[in-house]
């Protein structure tokens, strides 16, 4: 619908009655929960660590069921340490970090620190309460409480003032502020108050709702459509630290194959076998780096999934062959949906194993996709999963090496854009209807293919991108933002949206460089490949009925930027693999909001426009036509500005240089830099040298820097099979002592030296001391050293 009619169905109800959960009849514990019975119903304080408590609730005195949706994967954590103190008025709770009161009179929870500080609370006046289906909670709102998260948003980077719904929805109508949802679900939330912070995940998979202050000052709320109440309040010492705590429950993203931080060029839809061909060789012969060719619908027969189209792609795997020894990887689109074609191999395993979705009565859902009729995989069957898993292999045998699952919310050509409601799905015997499933049905699909990608080869990592998603879908793909279009203010709304994403910890995440739909031209393009150099994804991909947009589309001038910031790209590339590892074992993101590494610096607490790369880069792309210069906001310390070598101090906003050519990247003092040799794809040759870059600075003694390495495709890292480098440099008095460590050495480096930049000596050397041994092999040049070590060696001074 259209027209303005739309606004009267919108309108929001506020008033439904809810039954409260307020007075107190008793509680007891059991092993590591506390249950409580009110009048309208229980609750369970399940402690899983002394900061991670889940609250759930039942309605009246029904059981409360604490089973968890698929997205909690950590179900061994268990903390019974904590104390119970029985007052007046209140239940006084402690574990090792966190006091928590229970208000007898009218219930609410209140959470504090150990030091008596206030982290957060309930809403005083109703904190709990259902409505049929509906399940809500209140909670108070800080005065000056900004909200972090909740995965794929549009808008800017605090999401205060707002109101959200997850549903996974295949928006195509142009994403703008108001434009929700989009086509992930993701559940949670950080509560930022300077100081106090605290994380909620509402492991709910209905339509769930989250109003952050819209209709209140006093209170935001979230609830659901169905389901019951159940979350976790997330506790830890800072934001970093309450993602590691939510991406201990929900998982964390496993390394994925090193090509895939490479570039990749998609289109809807490369086709023939010749136009696929043709790209690959323009890549190479105009020297532009690409690992990832994708194909879209197109390559199939009739859309049918699985198949090939035999006149455009008559020999797959000779094609697939030829690319890979140029270097390109392919990947190729699976779409749920199974056309209904009685003659279709797939339809026809699908209704012999009752595979598909279907209606109570036993009738089939059919829906309408690219292919016409389709049925649909019921993901919620382990046994529907493992079939789906194993049908890859059909792409896996003739060399496809990733897989690109769309139009997974499930998208259906019809008003509610999905699936029926009423569809019941069989989750092994625990049925449900799509209600309870929807959200899920992307992630399911996500576990298929990832398991079936690992299945048929064990020892290669899986690269799977996904549209749709639910809390989780980090343990088995690349999420990319659908399809947006190239206009200006979708780049510009990239940003936050990718950083609230890595926050909700999906690290490896992006958007369709150059925009989607609509035409694209050579400065945009050329901006948003920028941008997309440090994206933790990296892909151009453009619609059907939409000009050109591959890197050379508008033009010598703009091809010539856009090769510059690919190769630029290969360069950060060990050190963005560096922060994929980090963001395996912490969970931290890639690509992070300056307020993850300056909480304590307001003006960071909606900078939307700039991020950082890690905790040492920081990038601001020019997001607007016509502009040679924008304004950079620059934290605390010394900046060093990557293209002139100029210092600045922070703490303020500065005017940078950005013509087309320049997007502004700014290195922090202190930091040490890895950069490798550019290369057509990833892995192409060995490297021969490992350039470090040392960013010195009087203002900071020491720092240190720790470099991840392994094979870049095997599992072996998961039995230690890496490296681990540290390297740290200490300067005072007059001396720099550089060292490094080999602190974990089980992986075969490619090369045997180092050269070793340092920037910005304040001293003039006159000694350089190699493990001890004076050497004159060294260059100095106004401020910087440089020099060429063999890996081995474990120390250099410089006087
Ligand atoms: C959807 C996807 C888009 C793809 C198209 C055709 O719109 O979001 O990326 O190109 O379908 O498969």
């Amino acid at each position: 619908m259209n027209s303005s009619e739309i606004i009267d169905r919108e309108s929001f109800d506020q008033n439904n009655n809810y039954f409260i959960l307020s007075e107190y009849l008793g509680h007891h514990k059991e092993e590591n929960k506390l249950v409580l019975r009110l009048v309208e119903g229980r609750i369970i304080l399940e402690f899983l660590s002394s900061d991670i408590v889940r609250v759930v609730m039942s309605k009246r005195d029904n059981q409360v069921d604490l089973s968890s949706t698929p997205a909690i994967i950590k179900h061994d954590l268990s903390y019974n340490n904590f104390t119970i103190e029985d007052k007046a008025e209140k239940l006084e709770l402690r574990t090792d970090s966190l006091k928590i009161l229970i208000n007898k009179t009218k219930f609410f929870l209140s959470f504090y620190d150990l030091e008596g500080n206030l982290i957060h609370q309930d809403y005083s006046d109703h904190s709990l309460g259902w409505s049929g289906d509906e399940v809500r909670a209140w909670k108070e709102l800080g005065a000056k409480e900004r909200f972090y998260g909740l995965g794929e948003k549009t808008g800017y980077l605090d999401k205060r003032g707002r109101k959200y719904t997850m549903w996974n929805t295949d928006t195509f109508n142009p994403h703008v502020p108001s434009t929700d949802p989009l086509y992930q679900s993701i559940p949670f939330l950080i509560g930022f108050n300077q100081g106090r912070n605290y994380g909620i995940y509402f492991d709910n998979s209905y339509k769930t709702h989250f109003d952050l202050g819209l209709n209140s000052e006093k209170y935001y709320s979230f609830w659901s459509e169905g389901g019951k109440l159940d979350y976790y309040f997330i506790n830890g010492t800072g934001i970093k630290d309450i993602i590691k705590n939510y991406t201990d429950l929900t998982g964390r993203m496993p390394l994925p194959p090193k090509w895939s931080l490479g570039y990749h060029q998609s289109r809807y839809s490369y086709h023939p076998e010749e136009e696929v061909k043709e790209i690959a060789k323009q890549f190479r012969k105009k020297d532009i780096p690409c690992d990832v060719i994708h194909l879209d619908i197109h390559y199939m027969d009739k859309y049918k999934v699985f198949t090939w189209d035999e006149q455009k792609f008559p020999q797959p795997k000779q094609m697939l062959n030829d690319l890979a020894e140029d270097g390109f990887k392919v990947v190729t689109i699976i779409d749920p949906g199974v056309k209904k074609d009685p003659r279709y191999d797939l339809y026809q395993e699908g209704i012999k194993g009752d595979y598909f979705c279907k209606y109570l009565d036993g009738e089939y859902y059919i829906g309408k996709v690219w292919p016409g009729e389709c049925l649909l995989p019921d993901f919620t069957k382990a046994e529907v999963r493992r079939w789906w898993g194993d049908k890859h292999q059909l792409l896996l045998d003739k060399g496809v090496k990733g897989i690109w699952n769309d139009m997974n919310e499930p998208a259906i050509f019809n008003d509610s854009s999905t699936m029926d409601i009423e569809v019941v799905h069989d989750n092994d015997g625990d049925l449900g209807t799509h209600r309870r499933f929807h959200n899920l049905y992307g992630l399911l699909e996500g576990q298929a293919t990832y398991e079936g990608l690992k299945r048929y080869n064990p020892n290669e990592r899986p690269f799977v991108l996904t549209r749709a998603g639910f809390s989780g879908i980090q343990r088995y793909s690349a999420v990319w933002t659908g399809d947006n279009r190239s206009f200006w203010i979708h780049l510009e709304m990239a940003i936050p949206m990718l950083m609230n994403m890595g926050l909700s910890g999906i690290s490896f995440c992006g958007t369709d460089v150059g925009g989607f739909s609509d035409n694209s031209d050579g400065e945009l393009l050329t901006r948003w490949t920028q941008l997309g150099m440090f994206m933790p994804f990296f892909r151009n991909h453009c619609a059907i009925n939409n000009i050109n947009q591959e890197p050379w589309a508008f033009g010598e001038d703009y091809e010539k930027v856009i090769r510059k910031y690919i190769k630029l790209r290969y360069r950060f590339l060990l050190h963005l693999y560096n922060l994929f590892y980090e963001s395996y074992q912490s969970g931290l993101p890639v690509m992070r909001p300056l307020i993850l590494e300056y909480p304590d610096d307001e003006q960071t607490y909606n900078l939307s426009d700039q991020f950082m790369v890690g905790d040492s880069i920081l990038v601001a792309p020019v997001y607007q036509p016509d502009r040679s210069e924008r304004m950079v906001y620059l934290p605390e310390g010394e900046w060093y500005d990557f293209w002139t070598g100029n210092s600045y101090d922070g703490g303020k906003n500065i005017i940078a240089k950005a013509p087309l050519e320049t997007m502004p990247i700014f290195i922090k003092a202190g930091s040490i830099l890895p950069l490798a040799p550019s290369m057509n794809y990833v892995d192409e040759e060995q490297i021969e040298e490992l350039e470090l870059n040392i960013y010195l600075s009087t203002d900071v003694r020491e720092d240190n820097y720790r470099l991840y390495e392994d094979d870049g495709i095997s599992f072996a890292y998961q039995q230690g099979k890496y490296n681990v480098r540290d390297f740290s440099y200490l300067y005072e008095g007059g001396k720099l002592e550089f060292r490094i460590y080999n602190l974990i050495d089980n992986h075969q480096l490619d090369y045997n030296n180092y050269l070793i930049k340092f920037k910005n000596l304040a001293l003039e050397p006159n000694v350089v001391m190699i493990d001890g041994i004076k050497s004159d092999d060294w260059e100095y040049n106004n401020c910087d050293l440089k020099i060429s070590v063999g890996v081995n060696v474990s120390k250099i001074e410089i006087r």
